[in-house]
């Protein structure tokens, strides 16, 4: 017997199992594959990226989307009307390009082509596309570097590289922790993740200009499936949670502003603030960069 699934195999075997319902949904890993393009293409994340791709690339027609994995971004950016190019690896008819190419049909769509190839060697001439995305991608490159090479050198002059949703560790311990953490790691044994630095140096030394970083708790492309308004709430009952500490420490003197913004500094050092990011096991990062 195997010892590991193939991510495949491993969806497969999710969908089958109630105490896995909600990572499903989340990760839009529904078997009726329009069913997660539908709650992708409506969702704040997307609505974020494309308002993203709007100000950094506003008059981007072709897009190379890379690793796509069952196509809800590719398909999501087809109806938006982009020239969609997309790359994946996997063949599977329900994770991977097959599952795109059902998509391709079910819409009806002539403007995206389907390729089945990992982002290290990708054939496509220098020069050929106004935009290379890539959601929760670039951490699975096996060759970080050759990944945002090869995505720079398809780029056009001007163009923007834009990954979403990559997995950040910042040393080796920490990478531990984050892969003892996934839940499907112990399945099929394929996630990763690099560093801040990693991932910046393959962007600059690709012929990139990094114009944006944003850290997990900067945008909902990072922090979904927690949505805008639920981290609001969330924030708010934390405020109110370090306020209530500190009061009850230092009673009426709570009054003084100064003294507030000091008891209230010093009580939210103490408490396990959850808009940390390092509580959250291989937190996850956005980058923009445009070519040179
Ligand atoms: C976590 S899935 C993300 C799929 C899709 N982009 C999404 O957001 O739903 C990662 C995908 O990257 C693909 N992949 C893994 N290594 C890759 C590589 N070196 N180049 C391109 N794609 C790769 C996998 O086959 C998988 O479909």
């Amino acid at each position: 017997m195997k010892d590991k699934m193939t991510w495949e195999e491993t969806i497969e075997f999710i969908r089958t199992k109630p105490e896995f319902a909600v990572l499903v949904d989340k990760a839009y890993f529904d078997a009726d594959l329009p069913v997660n393009v539908e709650k992708f293409k409506q969702s704040e994340e997307f609505v974020e990226i494309l308002a993203l791709i709007k100000q950094y690339a506003p008059n981007a027609k072709t897009l190379l989307d890379i690793g796509s994995g069952n196509g809800i971004s590719s398909i999501s950016f087809a109806i938006n009307a982009y020239e969609v190019d997309t790359v994946e690896p996997d063949s599977s008819e329900t994770i991977g390009a097959g599952a795109i190419r059902k998509l391709k049909n079910y819409y009806k769509l002539d403007n995206i082509k389907i390729y089945e190839a990992f982002a290290e060697e990708i054939k496509f001439p220098d020069n050929s596309f106004d935009i290379v995305f890539a959601r929760q991608c670039m951490h699975h490159a096996y060759d970080l570097n050759k990944f945002v090479a090869e995505s720079s050198r398809v780029l056009k002059p001007g163009g923007l590289f834009m990954t979403v949703r990559d997995h950040v560790i910042y040393n080796e311990t920490d990478k531990k922790w984050f892969l003892d953490n996934h839940p499907l790691q112990k399945f099929y044994g394929g996630e990763n993740a690099f560093t801040n630095n990693e991932y910046t140096n393959a962007i600059n030394k690709a012929g990139l200009d990094l114009k944006l970083t944003l850290k997990h708790f900067d945008s909902v492309i990072n922090f979904f499936p927690l949505t805008s308004a639920e981290k609001k709430i969330k924030e708010k009952e934390f405020e109110l949670l370090v306020q209530s500490i500190a009061q009850k420490k230092i009673g009426l003197l709570y009054k003084l502003s100064f003294v507030k913004t000091i008891v209230d500094k010093i009580v939210k050092s103490k408490l396990n603030n959850p808009f940390n990011e390092e509580s959250i096991p291989g937190r996850m990062y956005t980058y923009l960069a445009i070519k040179k």
